[in-house]
């Protein structure tokens, strides 16, 4: 039997959302699962991106490969331990930018593993264990949903979740610079505590957040997505975040601009054609520091992640 699980880039955060809100985008990454017929030919573990095969080249293609250990965790919930099969990993999420490509795979090994084994775990079981690996449900939500999320990770190990509207005339640009930053190094700089107006001040903008979403308010909006938990400590790890922030709120038809998850991606929302601006300000400041951008204008990914095979 084989299986291929299609699964979409996320973007996390959303400015004032820590750890809870995300939405998912039309880049995907493809886990393909294969039953080998040989015994003894063990784990196989392939990775494939045609893009940018520099990228892969320090991703373990052993039992310490983040898809082998979703799929033995999956394994191990009904008892069973994965012996004969070869896993492949398309990738054209770009790895360590922001955009879901752990959260992406792992969701992709999770639902491969749960097809093979003819669907013992169920959505809950999936959030649960695809966030426990993750370590936060913001990305991994979206990636298995599609559209944008609300999700919480509950103290009984439950992900309770909502997918929340959006519209059409709101545009999602995604600024992903050529260089990576890993999620680990980015929680690292984060505090362990933070003063209560600091998380007041997230805690009514995230209320914001999701009423101008119910109401389709692009003035609120504009006021939601600000944050004060992590944006302000991870600036120096993206240089130029500030200023390209500063620039981007005062642009005609920005609702807002975000860090995309850990970094270093940015997320601007914009209602009308602004493309033209906003590469124009990012670029500016960016390629003043040798980093060079990649734009995408998209919508959002409805579907979230998909068997195809
Ligand atoms: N919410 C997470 C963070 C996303 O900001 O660290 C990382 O993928």
């Amino acid at each position: 039997m084989k299986v291929a699980i299609q699964v979409p880039a996320t973007m996390a955060n959303l400015g004032c959302g820590f750890d809870c809100l995300g939405l998912a985008l039309p880049i995907y990454n493809t886990v393909i699962v294969e039953e080998t017929v040989l015994p003894g030919s063990g784990i196989e573990i392939n990775i494939i991106d045609e893009k940018n095969p520099e990228s892969i080249s320090n991703i373990p293609t052993d039992k310490n490969n983040i898809v082998y250990k979703a799929i033995e965790l999956l394994y191990g919930y009904i008892g069973q331990t994965p012996d004969e099969m070869k896993i492949t990993i398309k990738t054209q999420i770009p790895i360590a930018r922001g955009l879901g490509s752990s959260a992406s795979v792992i969701v992709g090994g999770l639902m491969a593993a749960n097809e093979l084994l003819r669907k013992p775990a169920d959505e809950a079981v999936l959030l649960s264990i695809a966030t426990e690996i993750e370590g936060h449900p913001d990305n991994i939500t979206p990636a298995i949903k599609g559209g944008i999320t609300l999700s919480s990770w509950e103290e009984d190990g439950s992900i309770i979740y909502r997918q929340l509207p959006w519209y059409d005339d709101w545009k999602i640009t995604v600024c992903i610079p050529d260089y990576e930053l890993a999620t680990e190094i980015s929680r690292s700089v984060l505090p362990k505590e933070v003063a209560i107006k600091d998380a007041a001040f997230n805690l009514r903008h995230s209320a914001m957040f999701i009423e101008a979403l119910h109401t389709h308010d692009s003035e609120l909006l504009k006021i939601a997505m600000r944050d004060k938990l992590h944006q302000p400590y991870r600036k120096k790890l993206v240089p130029g975040l500030s200023a390209i922030m500063d620039n981007l709120r005062h642009t005609k038809g920005v609702l807002g601009c975000f860090l995309s998850g850990a970094g270093p991606a940015i997320g601007v929302i914009s209602c009308g054609a602004n493309l033209g601006e906003v590469k124009e300000i990012v670029s500016s400041t960016w390629n003043d520091m040798n980093v060079n951008t990649q734009f995408h204008s998209l919508p959002l990914d409805n579907e979230g992640a998909k068997r195809i095979l």
